[in-house]
């Protein structure tokens, strides 16, 4: 079974034969047949987040179930799946509220099985997988929690997008800022998440939507996807022109869909007395911002992060995929470039020069 997996931070993934083993109980294996790149892997790559290695990276992802350990009700053979990169145990407090993207039943470190062990290995090495699936590979055993049954009618490439952006963009809109019908929004950067933000804001019904990123080629993508204005943060300065284009006080919710201190301080400069500001986009792990706290007491301003859209992935990702399907959901358009697990080097290339709205893995 070949897999991309990262020895060392800032090195190339390698794309290398690994040994597998099998479905334990609660486990499924998955034959992977699609696979997103997106930030969140090259934050791992280039050292902004520091985990243990060596790992397969990958966590958007969509493929078909081949075999299931004990125990195993939620999936079966044969079944069309998106991976869920968190997971749902099902008991703890966060998924009895309905919030399980934050839950913390189980122990065991986020890249190894529930029961602590690896099922991967090579050369005798034990291989640790990105949020306990690692999708860079030709297959994958994973606990079968952290998959979602879907319609077989959905091709592949958009459903392993259903397994990140579209969610976490869609998500930080209609599940976590629950925009209105016909509010102003604003949202920085338009890569795979920021573009799913700008739909989302269209889904919701949003009046104005004030698309920002520093390329001129990913504001023609936010203009496809339902930005009614665009900002080039490159040569024009993002609050003054967000106020310019809100009678000077500022839009209803603004969104960071990148993630640093430049970023939140420019969401929270960009909303309205009494506005929302929402952090989607995730900094290196050491980042702070200096918020001013005077001026979010005397202008009521409110700032939230969102993990994966707030969603829940055994509702929410067959209706994104019911909506794709029904023609409300532009997901064909984000599907810039395909490439062989032996060309993803090129895929996180293509990521960092901005040339693609998303690159996917096929299989
Ligand atoms: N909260 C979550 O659950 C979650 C989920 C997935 C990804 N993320 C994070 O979201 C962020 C975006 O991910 P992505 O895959 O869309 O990335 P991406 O690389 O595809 O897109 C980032 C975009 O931001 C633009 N940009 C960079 N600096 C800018 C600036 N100063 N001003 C304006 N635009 C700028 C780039 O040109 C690019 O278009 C990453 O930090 C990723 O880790 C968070
Ligand atoms: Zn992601
Ligand atoms: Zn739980």
């Amino acid at each position: 079974m070949k897999a991309a997996i990262l020895y060392k931070a800032n090195t190339p993934l390698e794309v290398v034969d690994v040994q597998q083993q099998g479905a334990q109980t609660g486990e499924a294996r998955v034959r992977v047949k699609a696979a997103g790149v997106c930030h969140s892997d090259w934050h791992i790559m280039n050292g902004d987040w520091t985990l243990p290695l060596p790992m397969v990276l990958g966590h958007e992802a969509a493929g078909i179930v081949e075999d299931v350990g004990a125990g195993v009700t939620n999936v079966k053979p044969g079944d069309h799946v998106i991976f869920s990169f968190r997971p749902q145990c099902g008991r703890c407090l966060y998924c009895s509220i309905g919030r399980s993207i934050l839950c913390d039943g189980h122990q065991t470190a986020r890249w190894m099985m529930l029961d602590g062990t690896c099922r991967l290995k090579r050369d005798g090495q034990d291989i640790f997988q990105m949020a306990r699936i690692g999708t860079f590979a030709e297959s994958v055993v994973c606990p079968a929690e952290m998959l979602v049954p879907i319609r077989k009618e959905m091709p592949w490439p958009q459903a392993a997008l259903m397994g990140c952006c579209v969610p976490t963009g869609v998500g930080a809109v209609t599940r976590c800022a629950q925009v209105e019908a016909g509010a102003s929004v604003v949202v920085i950067g338009c890569g795979g998440v920021g573009l799913n933000v700008v739909q989302g804001a269209r889904l919701a019904g949003a009046r104005l939507i004030v698309a920002c990123d520093l390329l001129d080629n990913k504001l023609e993508y936010a203009r496809e996807f339902g930005a009614t204005h665009t900002i080039n943060a490159s040569r024009q300065n993002v609050v003054d022109t967000v106020r310019g284009l809100t009678g000077g006080r500022g839009a209803d919710y603004a969104f960071d869909a990148i993630g640093g201190e430049a970023t939140t301080l420019q969401i929270l400069d960009s909303i309205r007395p009494g506005g929302t500001a929402v952090i989607v986009g995730m900094a290196a792990m050491n980042v702070r911002a200096p918020i001013t706290p005077y001026m979010m007491a005397l202008q009521e301003k409110t700032i939230r992060g969102t993990m994966y859209g707030s969603v829940r992935p055994n509702i929410d990702f067959p209706r994104l995929v019911d909506l794709y399907l029904d023609g409300r959901l532009k997901i064909d358009q984000l599907v810039s470039r395909t490439y062989r697990l032996e060309e993803i080097n090129e895929g996180f290339t293509a990521l960092r020069t901005g040339q693609v709205a998303r690159g996917v893995v096929v299989f």
